[in-house]
């Protein structure tokens, strides 16, 4: 038995083990509600759920544990379920195809309770519900709004491919486009006004969306902020791609409580950092230090830059430039290439932060791991840091591919994985069976073991797992279950196994449980 303990809950689970079954499982004692499904109603407008629901967040009513919004991420949209056929295999999609696809990608702020039964669902009633999509108007804000960098526009349309997020500390979403090239290119889209982080209040629609500029453009999985000691907003950010580095924002100006959501503005100005893992140091991103570092007559440019000296001279300009081009800036001032950096959190007892670095078949780290950051003083504002590797991926810990992390209050770190549906049950990937969801304490003696809590459907990944504020609830999406599917009629999962339903559907669930 794996004991679990926090100022609010404190109980035990029996680890489960590995499975290739078309279920969620769960250990002994915990359900789970499915509270949303693709194509659902969300509204009384009509609204619907979006496809392949990634990151969640509650927001309590009224301080409630039993009843609030959720905002969930869609991710991408997958032509054979979301079109009924493999569209676009002549490359082409229609005017309709490519509408559906992009209102299907964003994300839903849907309002759940928990019934007197103990069940959660959703209120299609509520006044909040909407969506949020590819194609709704959105405005960019901070260091690259306006900018020739992003062809001067200040209105974007839309918001796709939002993998992970994060809360903001004045009750607002972040949520992050990570993979939007396809998309872009695949609607006519200019590629520069995604690849950001975006804010939504979900309690307020005239609130205008926006994409902050000045925290990078680059393939976002998340964001995780806290405060350095002098009061700053600190965001740190990945960037899932082989061989990317890992971020952190520092804003210029104080954080002020009694601020309420101005301190929205707090993310228009400041500085991004890369980190140099060899140094343990965080190197500024500035147009000066990158301009200085290519006007340097000993300056190689790194073999992961496919681009002559002579053009990245010409590229950068600006700091807009630098914005825009976050992943080349970082190379080009000697920042670490990693092992695809996915969810990042921040320890809530000693200020240290977790990376996810989930694998990087370049150089055979096939299982990933998960990298724990000591900043300088324990300061998040720091210049300087050390690190180590917390936990590895493969046959001992039990896992592979660590993706999302959420802290509990007892200071263990939950992870889910992300094993491809591709690879997932063959070859070195057999003995780990579906993806799953695991528990590895951060401190006592357990520290750094994984115990395994959840079993995701066929195909699937366990993604955006979050707690009520009392860890009553963990709200998990389940995410491509049937991805494998080629034929309709024959789908490879039929999670999560709903009456009626003729094929699967990626869903959010509620899982319960949790003893006091
Ligand atoms: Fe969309 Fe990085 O996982
Ligand atoms: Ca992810
Ligand atoms: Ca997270
Ligand atoms: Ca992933």
């Amino acid at each position: 038995l794996f004991g679990y303990k926090s100022n609010k809950v404190s109980g035990f689970f029996e680890p489960i083990g590995h499975s290739k079954e078309d279920q969620l499982l769960l250990p002994k004692g915990f359900t789970y509600d499915v509270v949303a499904a693709y194509g659902d109603k969300i509204n009384e407008a009509g609204d619907t759920f979006g496809f392949n629901n990634d990151f969640t967040v509650f927001f309590p009513i009224e301080g409630s544990n039993n009843h609030g919004l959720l905002w969930v991420n869609h991710e991408y949209s997958s032509d054979l379920f979301v079109h009924g056929a493999p569209a676009g295999a002549d490359g082409k999609y229609t005017a309709e195809q490519i509408k559906k696809s992009l209102y299907n990608q964003g994300g839903s702020i849907i309002e759940l309770k928990r019934g007197e039964d103990g069940k959660w669902a959703m209120d299609t009633k509520s006044k909040y519900a909407r969506r949020v999509t590819g194609l709704t108007m959105m405005k960019l804000v901070g260091q690259a709004a306006g900018s020739n960098a992003v062809g001067s526009a200040v209105q974007v349309q839309g918001t796709f491919a939002n993998c992970s997020g994060g809360m903001t500390l004045w009750n607002t979403l972040l949520t992050c486009e990570e993979n939007f090239e396809e998309t872009a290119e695949l609607a006519g889209l200019n590629p520069t006004h995604y690849g950001w982080v975006v804010e939504v209040d979900p309690f307020d629609s005239s609130f205008e969306i926006r994409k902050h500029t000045s925290l990078g453009r680059f393939n976002h999985e998340n964001t995780a902020m806290g405060l350095s000691k002098d009061g700053r907003v600190v965001v740190y950010m990945g960037d899932d791609k082989k061989d990317a580095c890992v971020y952190k924002f520092v804003s210029k100006e104080k954080y002020i409580r009694e601020m309420g959501r101005a301190n929205t503005n707090l993310l228009y100005d400041g500085t991004l950092y890369a980190a140099d893992m060899k140094k343990g140091k965080w190197i500024a991103l500035t147009i000066e230090a990158v301009q200085k570092a290519l006007a340097d007559e000993k300056f190689k440019v790194p073999s992961l830059i496919k681009a002559k000296k002579e053009d990245l001279l010409a590229k950068f300009q600006t700091q807009a430039d630098v914005v825009v081009n976050t992943h080349e800036a970082a190379l080009i001032l000697g920042a670490t290439p990693t092992d695809r950096p996915e969810d990042i959190e921040i320890c809530p007892f000693d200020n240290t932060f977790f990376v996810a670095h989930t694998n990087n078949d370049n150089h055979g780290n096939i299982h990933g791991h998960i990298t724990r950051f000591f900043e300088k003083d324990s300061d998040l504002g720091a210049l300087e840091f050390d690190f180590e590797i917390f936990a590895a991926g493969g046959r001992q810990s039990g896992f592979s591919a660590p993706d999302n992390l959420t802290f509990d209050s007892a200071g263990n770190l939950w992870t889910v994985t992300d094993m491809s549906s591709s690879s997932m049950n063959k070859g070195v990937f057999t003995s780990f069976g579906n993806n799953g969801m695991f528990v590895i304490p951060t401190t006592g003696p357990n520290m750094g073991q994984a115990m395994q809590f959840a079993s995701a459907p066929l195909d699937a990944e366990l993604t955006g797992p979050w707690f009520t504020p009392d860890e009553t609830t963990l709200f998990l999406a389940v995410q491509h279950p049937g991805e494998n599917t080629t034929d309709l009629a024959k789908p490879t999962s039929m999670w999560p196994h709903r009456p009626g339903d003729t094929m699967p559907r990626p869903a959010v669930v509620a899982i319960t449980g949790f003893q006091f």
